[in-house]
This record gives C-alpha cells, sequence and structure tokens, in this order.
C-alpha cells in the first residue's frame, strides 16, 4: 500500500473503492451532505434522487462516500464526532436524518484567517488550542476529495486551505464563492500538482436568494464580504438566459436575515415580458426552500466526479462538471448543454467494474487535462 505520500505530484491515490472526503467548515451544508450520504446509503441504483444526477455516479454509489476528517474552528464543533457537530453550534438546518451512527471523524481544529466576520464572531467561540496539522491529517487519512464549506468572504481562508490541499495531494471542491477553480492561477497550480478542482460556488437544486435565516445569511449582513457572492448569483442566473441583460435591469442578492426562517430562505420572482400587442405581461412568485439540503446532492455528485478525475489521471478544473455543478465556473454554458458534458465525462471515465485496477494511478506532469 502506498504511504500516502502527497509528494509524488499529487499522485496520492490509495484505492479507487471508495471516495475519501474531507470537509473544511461543518455548517448546515456540511449537515445536510452528511446526513444525505446516510439516508441514501440503500438506494436502489436505478431509482430517481431528487437533487442527484444518479444514484451511481461513475461506479460510485452514494454510499461510496466515506468521511475521512472535517475541519472547523468553533468550540462547539472542534472535538466532537463529525455525526453530532453536524447538529451542534449554530447549525439550524432540517434533520432529515437523524440517525447517522458515529463516523469515528472527529472534529479538528482549522485555521481561522478571515473565516469569521463581524456578524459570526458575535455567535462563534473559537475553539481553543493550535491549528491541526491539516496536510499530515489528509494525508494520513488517505484523503481523496476536500470540500469547502467556509463562509462568504473567508478569501485568505480559503487560500490557505487550498495551499494545504495541493501539498496533500487531494482533489478540491469549492463549493464557495471566492474564485479558484476558474482563475487561471489556481488552474494552473492545480494542473501542475496533477490534481483535479470543481468550482466555483455550488449551485442548488433550485435556487432561491431574498431573505434567510442560517448563519450564512447573517454573515452575508457584512456588505464587504459579499461581492463575489453577488457577481457569483448573478453569473448564475443571467447565464440561463439567451441574451445579456443590462447590468441595471438584473438585480440578484440576499437582502436580509430574518431568524425565524431558520435554514429556510424565501426568493421572490418577478418575471415582465410583453403579450400580443406589445401589451405587458408580469407573473410574480415566491419560492420557499430549504438551503442547505437543496445543494447537498449536487455536492455529492461533485465529489464523486472528482474521484473519477483522480482515479484517471485528470489535473486542473474539470469543465463539464464546474458549468454543471457550479455558479461561477470558468465556462459559464447553459445547464443542459453542461449537464451533457458531464454526462460524457462519467461515461467516459467511469471507474473498472470492482476487481481491476483503475486506468491509472499515476498522474505525472504530463497529466492530462480535462478541457
Ligand atoms: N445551498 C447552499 O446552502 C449554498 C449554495 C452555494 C454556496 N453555499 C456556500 O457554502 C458555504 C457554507 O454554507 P453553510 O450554510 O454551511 O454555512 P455555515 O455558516 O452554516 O457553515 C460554515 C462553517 O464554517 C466554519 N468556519 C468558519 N471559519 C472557518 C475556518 N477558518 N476553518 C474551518 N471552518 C470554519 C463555521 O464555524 C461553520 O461551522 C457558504 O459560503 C455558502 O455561501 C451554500
Amino acid at each position: 500500500m502506498s504511504t500516502g505520500n502527497g509528494s509524488t505530484n499529487g499522485a496520492a491515490r490509495y484505492q479507487d473503492d471508495k471516495v475519501r472526503v474531507a470537509i473544511i467548515g461543518v455548517g448546515n451544508c456540511a449537515s445536510s451532505f452528511v446526513q444525505g450520504v446516510h439516508y441514501y446509503r440503500d438506494t436502489d441504483p436505478r431509482e430517481s434522487v431528487p437533487g442527484l444526477m444518479h444514484v451511481d455516479v461513475g461506479g460510485y454509489h452514494v454510499s461510496d462516500i466515506e468521511f475521512s476528517a472535517a475541519f472547523d474552528i468553533d468550540a462547539d464543533k472542534v472535538g466532537k464526532d463529525l455525526s453530532e457537530a453536524i447538529f451542534a453550534g449554530q447549525n439550524n438546518t432540517l434533520k432529515f436524518d437523524t440517525e447517522v451512527p458515529k463516523l469515528g471523524v472527529e472534529v479538528q481544529r482549522g485555521m481561522t484567517h478571515d473565516g469569521l466576520g463581524k456578524y459570526l464572531k458575535e455567535k462563534i467561540t473559537k475553539a481553543p488550542g493550535p491549528t491541526a496539522d491539516i496536510v499530515d491529517i489528509l494525508k494520513e487519512t488517505r484523503t481523496d476529495v476536500v470540500v469547502s464549506y467556509l463562509p462568504v468572504g473567508s478569501e485568505q481562508a480559503t487560500k490557505w486551505y487550498v495551499e494545504q490541499i495541493l501539498e496533500a495531494g487531494c482533489g478540491f471542491v469549492n463549493c464557495i464563492p471566492v474564485f479558484i477553480a476558474r482563475e487561471d492561477y489556481w488552474n494552473k497550480r492545480f494542473k501542475k500538482a496533477g490534481l483535479p478542482i470543481v468550482g466555483d460556488d455550488i449551485k442548488s437544486q433550485v435556487g432561491a436568494t431574498n431573505v434567510g435565516g442560517n448563519m450564512d445569511f447573517y454573515n452575508m449582513l457584512e456588505r464587504e464580504r459579499l461581492e463575489s457572492k453577488k457577481i457569483s448569483k448573478t453569473n448564475a442566473v443571467t447565464s440561463i438566459m439567451g441574451h445579456t441583460l443590462p447590468a441595471d435591469d438584473v438585480h440578484v442578492g440576499p437582502s436580509d436575515y430574518v431568524p425565524w426562517l431558520t435554514d429556510r430562505k424565501w426568493a421572490h420572482i418577478r418575471l415582465e415580458g410583453q403579450a400580443f400587442g406589445d401589451v405587458p405581461l408580469t407573473a410574480e412568485l415566491k419560492l420557499e426552500v430549504w438551503d442547505s439540503p437543496n445543494s447537498a446532492g449536487i455536492v455529492i455528485d461533485a465529489v464523486r466526479c472528482c474521484k473519477l478525475a483522480l482515479n484517471n489521471g485528470l489535473s486542473g478544473q474539470l469543465d463539464g462538471p464546474s458549468s454543471y455543478l457550479m455558479k461561477s465556473p470558468m465556462n459559464q454554458r447553459p445547464d443542459s448543454e453542461a449537464r451533457d458534458l458531464t454526462e460524457e465525462f462519467i461515461a467516459k471515465y467511469a471507474r473498472k467494474p470492482l476487481g481491476k485496477p483503475a486506468k491509472s494511478g499515476k498522474a505525472t506532469a504530463s497529466a492530462k487535462t480535462e478541457k
């Protein structure tokens, strides 16, 4: 067995049976992700699950996802088993699976940097003690893919964690609107390391943004932290339109924190059009969704795509999956086209039947790049 040394140019692939995932930021989204993996553990692969592309993606069932490590800085979460931490602290999302067993994964102390903004600091007490050795932990736990769920505006913290991930030789799924996968600089770094990345800013199954009552919304009251989130949300909406909208004709963004909504959020949607004779026509609707479960299926698909890329020695941003699963990919395209590309990606890189080795575990400097 490999020692898990990430120095083999990122080719830290130890096995292809499981998708070993580490989580940065054990908030509401992590809670829904962990609950979801348990909830769908026995689902028939032929079944269709709302919010998942497939129960089986390229040979990986949902239950093939294993949690290998978790990092947070909240005193209410650090030191707890991941199965308990997902319901601790300020987490207030729906408990749709209360029977997640002990996972044997203790939440470890991460690096704070700019993770806690003005508002989060009021509610979250930093855990005492030094920052854990993230690189060592990722290597020792044979982590394949790291998922970041840091708060909006965590620019420095994100970049710091990305360096650890590159050094440890893991793939990365960037769920937050700090731009990494879509930036040339970081894309080149991942290519050089022979590692894949899916990003940026997870695209929910049914997006909605106006008011909400979770820590994400509370944090976003700090307008300075919001810039990239607004860009990202606007991108996701305008990308499905057939024409470019003048800047003043589109407004997408969170406006307030309403505590009693907990992890639900509301969007008011107004459509304006013209009927015969250019007579005005409008439609208004209100959408209410639970925020975090809404993104969990997408992450379950993203980590499996990332693992397929690792198995096949692909590096850099995964173009099809990033454009389908993320709000701000390097190449934005309509959902139908992005989905087709992702299906092609999955079909092309599906793992070999069990018992046969994966196509190539040897990612080298000349590793293939998924365009
Ligand atoms: N549908 C969705 O919910 C959705 C969609 C797109 C993007 N996102 C993004 O995902 C991110 C996570 O959302 P959430 O609702 O889980 O937020 P959350 O506030 O519930 O969770 C964030 C967690 O990160 C922890 N944290 C803060 N700084 C840290 C650090 N430096 N190191 C490690 N942990 C740290 C916090 O203690 C908290 O547990 C947000 O950036 C959000 O905008 C969510």
